[in-house]
């Protein structure tokens, strides 16, 4: 359902070039979770945005974005709308910065819903209670209506994964999803992510910094360093034969027990 053929990504300005991603290709089938793993800078968060047509106008993109068939990097600001809303999606790593503080969650999510499906004010609301019920907000009925800074960072997480869950989007990219969260509450939330990902047969693209998070739970794994992919393949294949200097570190930096 997604395949990237030599994805580069350049920032430009008078002074400076960056090349943040430098041509990396890989596919990813449907139902299935592809992982991306590698240290801060590599380029994992831009090859994201990538997907959703997200980067800032100075970036020059090149190479093929094959969203069912069709380059997403060709597509018009309306059909990159369409795309965003219904059929792709983004779990960002602080859910503060993607909830508006003003609103309650109840009108977020009403808001949300209305705008991607064709229900009543009423239904939407009764849709979004059904969804923090899921993503196991307790006395949702009640909770609806408070607003973001009444919850904790990790329920903010949970709400922001049932705004997401309300478009029922097709490719799910989570970009270090747990990153801001303390330990106890990123492993409450992955699970919750994993949980579903199968109830709703996503697709998914799941970054980290950590190895042992990405071969824990994808299908396939794609390391990157410094903008190129150095080693991808089965996550099994990975652990037991890595082939690359780099993957090996980050094998040696994984904590041996895990809980
Ligand atoms: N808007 C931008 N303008 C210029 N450079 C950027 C911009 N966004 C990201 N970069 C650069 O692109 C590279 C990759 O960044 P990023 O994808 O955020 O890395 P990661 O998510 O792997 O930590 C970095 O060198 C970063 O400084
Ligand atoms: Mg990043």
């Amino acid at each position: 359902m997604l395949s990237v053929r030599d994805l580069e990504i350049t920032f430009s300005s008078q002074s400076t070039t960056v090349h943040a991603v430098k041509g990396i290709s890989y596919s990813l089938d449907k139902g299935k979770t592809l992982g991306i793993v590698g240290e801060s800078g590599s380029g994992k968060t831009v090859s994201g945005l990538a997907l959703m047509g997200l980067l800032p106008p100075t970036a020059l993109v090149e190479g093929e974005i094959l969203f069912n068939e069709e380059n997403i990097l060709k597509a018009n600001k309306k059909r990159l709308q369409h795309l965003r809303g219904s059929e792709i999606a983004l779990i960002f790593q602080n859910p503060l910065a993607a909830l508006n503080p003003v609103f309650s969650i109840a009108n977020q999510m009403v808001e949300t819903i209305c705008l991607h499906h064709n229900v009543s004010k009423k239904e939407a609301r009764e849709q979004a209670i059904a969804l923090l019920d899921r993503v196991k907000i307790t006395d949702p009925q009640r909770r609806i209506d408070d607003y973001p800074h009444q919850f904790s960072l990790g329920m903010c997480q949970r709400i922001m994964i049932a705004m997401t869950l309300s478009m029922k989007p097709a490719l799910l990219i989570a970009d270090e999803p747990t990153a801001s969260l303390d330990v106890t509450t990123q492993k409450e939330i992955l699970e919750l992510m994993d949980e579903l990902k199968d109830e709703y047969k996503m697709s998914m693209i799941f970054i980290s910094h950590d190895l042992g998070v990405v071969l824990e739970r994808c299908d396939e794994v794609v390391v990157m360093y410094l903008g190129n992919i150095v080693e991808q393949g089965k996550p099994k294949d990975i652990f037991l034969n890595p082939q690359d200097d780099y993957t090996k570190k980050l094998i040696d930096a994984i904590p041996k027990i895990q809980s």
